[in-house]
């Protein structure tokens, strides 16, 4: 997509190399901006550099080495240095769950800090990082530069297709007391051509923690429809589907797993409710959103430990928190896993993403293995928490001749249960009936 035919070719720094400021910095340079990107972590810059992502993302390392050879894309260290030059200047630093809950924005201050002085005359600093309510306001306090208009632009894309989403996004929100520096932020994603909301900084903010706990709550409810759609011997797939099709209900983030996780949802619904608490506003939704993800877990996990037995061996298919991604950060199929380990089973696990012999999963007490029929030998169950496509496609008469029981759990509604059960095995979990 080359939208530099519709905007004007602008300046911009991008703060922070990860998930988000990535794809920001790579997407707004194919739109023709020049874009510097500031990354503090030098193994990371190298890799950019040289054309490669630490990420999984489809088309990153294509968009990438594309806009290295263009010479619209350049790496710094500092981010004093790539804002210099820029009249927008983008802050995507990691903004994690500090010890209450809340956003720990320490990375972020200390970015402002840093580009204080360093912020050309006029320029907009826009924060992309997740932020509750009212931090764009601290932000323009703490800058004490008048001239510098402060933009909040909330990031929507999911990891695993970041590329895309940001090409993409469903739209574009930006918040800010000055009007014409929100536009102006809108206005450099315009091929996109998403609908823009243009709104004031402390909506801006909320828009991202309400999408982000709505799509919790959503999962959460069907999570739990899953539970009892299960024990009613009722057909999980046929569930999801006949609700989806309502528009008013949707499709998306209606497939039923083991509890949602990643990097962001669940941080963001408790910073959301420690942001209401302090409001003195009861979420209770949300609140009851996050009890039901911990008890689905707990279902899945005496599901599990129920068909393996005491001591029983589970061939753990996928540990990161979705398929697409490498990343395990507060993973569901983890969570599990965890509990299954502590229920004193033995846990042998595959995924795409992991080299065998991950020491990280080593030390939670997963043994991990380079194939999916290497975890299945000896097993007394194959459990499916992540929904890596290549699951859909067992071979299953294969797989009856290395376990010791021929018995399936399947999280994910990702195993061709009919040629499963035509190898002899028994298919439990939320999508098999
Ligand atoms: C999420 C949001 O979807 C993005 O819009 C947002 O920009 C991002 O957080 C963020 O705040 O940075 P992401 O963390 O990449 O994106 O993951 P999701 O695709 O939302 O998945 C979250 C969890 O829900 C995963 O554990 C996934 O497996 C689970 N899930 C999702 C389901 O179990 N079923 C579904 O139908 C969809």
């Amino acid at each position: 997509m080359d939208g530099a035919s519709r905007t004007a070719p602008a300046s911009v720094a991008v703060v922070g190399a990860g998930y988000v400021g990535t794809p920001t910095a790579l997407v707004l340079a194919s739109f023709g901006h020049r874009v510097w990107l500031a990354e503090r972590d030098s193994a990371r810059r190298a890799a950019l550099a040289s054309g490669r992502s630490m990420a999984l993302e489809e088309g990153l390392e294509e968009l990438l080495v594309e806009q290295l050879a263009a010479g619209r894309l350049e790496l710094t260290e500092r981010a004093a240095d790539a804002a210099r030059l820029a009249s927008f200047c983008f802050v995507c630093v990691a903004t994690p769950t500090g010890p209450d809950g809340r956003a720990d924005l320490s990375d972020l201050f200390s970015v402002v800090d840093e580009l204080r002085s360093h912020l050309a005359p006029g320029a907009i600093l826009v924060t992309k990082s997740t932020v509750p309510p009212g931090t764009a306001e601290e932000i323009a306090a703490r800058l004490g530069r008048p001239d510098v208009a402060v933009v909040s632009n909330p990031e929507f894309l999911r990891e695993g297709s970041a590329i895309s989403d940001t090409q993409r996004p469903d739209r574009t929100v930006v918040g800010s007391a000055d009007e014409a520096a929100a536009r102006a932020v809108a206005e450099l994603f315009a091929p996109t051509g998403a609908p823009v909301v243009v709104t004031d900084t402390r909506t801006a903010e909320l828009i991202k923690y309400g999408a982000n706990a709505f799509l919790a709550t959503k999962l959460s409810y069907i999570n739990s429809l899953a539970d009892l759609a299960t024990r009613l011997g009722a057909d999980v797939a046929a569930l999801s589907r006949g609700l989806g099709l309502d528009p008013r209900i949707g499709s998306s983030f209606l497939r039923p797993g083991p509890g949602w996780g990643g990097p962001c949802l669940p941080k963001d619904a408790a910073a959301l409710l420690a942001v209401a608490e302090d409001a003195g506003v009861s979420l209770s939704l949300v609140e009851a959103a996050i009890a039901a993800n911990a008890a689905h877990q707990d279902a899945v996990v005496r599901d599990i430990a129920g068909l393996a037995g005491p001591q029983g061996r589970v061939a753990v298919l996928g540990v990161s928190f979705k398929a697409h991604t490498r990343d395990r950060r507060d993973s569901p199929s983890l969570a599990v896993a965890r509990q299954l380990v502590a229920e004193g089973l033995h846990l042998v696990a595959y995924d795409p993403s992991v080299p065998a012999g991950d020491p990280e999963l080593a030390a939670l007490g997963l043994s991990s293995v380079a194939s999916v029929a290497e975890a299945a030998r000896g097993a007394d169950v194959i459990a499916a928490l992540t929904e890596w496509p290549e699951f859909a496609d067992l071979d299953w008469a294969g797989l009856g001749g290395l376990v010791a029981r021929r018995l399936a759990y399947d999280a994910r509604g990702i195993f061709d249960a009919r040629a499963a059960r035509d190898a002899g095995f028994r298919v439990l979990g939320l999508a098999a009936r």
